[in-house]
């Protein structure tokens, strides 16, 4: 069982200047909360209580103002600093002590994920007692993303960087499940042209050895990009004709903590408190006058 979970929610964010110069994006607010509360919510729902907030050099005060620590949703949230973006698997460098012995989760902090069966596909997931598992799903412009070949017995047969031959339509999402070898596997690895190491490396080393499985989110499910303005604008669009239509909300952490009984109404009431008078606050509240 993965029991951890790391967000990487650093980046330079430089498609996204100037709005990024000062704040970083994951901060951002995707319509009605930061971008951040999005993949937190995924790992939530993947049952995963230990959290390991990654971001840019001199900004975690900036995070803690929003989310000082998990306990108001009942689980360990720790922050540590990346000292540049040396590219996503500097996540298990960075992350390496809070790993230790463990498996992990890796998601990125700009990744968007909805739909009906994600819960249970994600509780599936963490399931992952040996080698690394990735989700794909079926986008209309693949060279944006790392990009998956599978064969029929749905085997991933390669995995390329954002190629410029498209071979296969399915992204590989920022959504990952590792055993302990990710740690080893990311130190052996050697910096791409463009100064990084790249995700696709790490990926292709587990395939080498045959420890590589994929799952496919299907047409129902949603994965959507935040990378540029208006990849982010349509995404914070999505989810406010989601929630406006349904009056729930998506990516509301303190609702999952309390559906997974991690906490209680009374850590949802200190929560409406902390968080001031806002719409965010009203439903909050609707939650538990139920
Ligand atoms: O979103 C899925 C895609 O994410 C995958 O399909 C690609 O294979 C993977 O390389 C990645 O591609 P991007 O071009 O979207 O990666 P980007 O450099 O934009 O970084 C994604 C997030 O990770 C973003 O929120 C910034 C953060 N980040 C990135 C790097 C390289 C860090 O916090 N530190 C880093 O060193």
């Amino acid at each position: 069982m993965i029991k951890k979970g790391i967000i990487l929610a650093g980046g330079a964010g430089s498609r996204m200047s100037p709005v990024t110069k000062a704040v970083n994006k994951q901060l951002l607010p995707l319509y009605d909360k930061p971008l951040f509360f999005y993949p937190l919510s995924v790992l939530m729902l993947a049952k995963i209580k230990d959290i390991l907030i990654i971001v840019n050099k001199g900004q975690v005060e900036q995070f803690k103002k929003v989310l000082p620590n998990g306990n108001s949703l009942g689980i360990k949230i720790t922050y540590a600093e990346q000292e540049k973006p040396k590219g996503l698997p500097d996540a298990f460098l960075v992350g390496e002590k809070f790993i230790h012995k463990s498996s992990v989760a890796l998601i990125l902090g700009d990744n968007f994920f909805f739909g009906q069966s994600l819960t249970k596909k994600l509780i599936e997931c963490t399931n992952l007692s040996k080698g690394a598992k990735i989700l794909l799903h079926t986008v209309k412009n693949p060279s944006l993303y790392g990009v998956a070949s599978i064969n029929k017995k749905k085997k991933v047969i390669s995995i390329v960087e954002k190629p410029k031959r498209i071979t296969s339509n399915l992204a590989v999402t920022g959504l990952y499940f590792f055993d302990n070898k990710v740690i080893n596997y990311s130190k052996s690895l050697k910096q791409s042209k463009r100064k990084e190491i790249e995700i696709v490396d790490l990926l292709n080393k587990y395939r080498s050895k045959n420890e590589l499985s994929a799952e496919i989110i299907g047409r129902g499910g949603t994965w959507l990009d935040t990378g540029s303005i208006e990849d982010f604008n349509n995404t914070s669009n999505f989810v406010a004709t989601i929630e406006n239509r349904q009056g729930f909300k998506i990516g509301c952490i303190e609702e999952i903590a309390l559906n997974n009984k991690w906490i209680n109404k009374n850590q949802i009431k200190k929560a409406i408190n902390f968080y001031g008078n806002c719409d965010y606050s009203k439903y909050l509240n609707s939650i538990i006058s139920k």
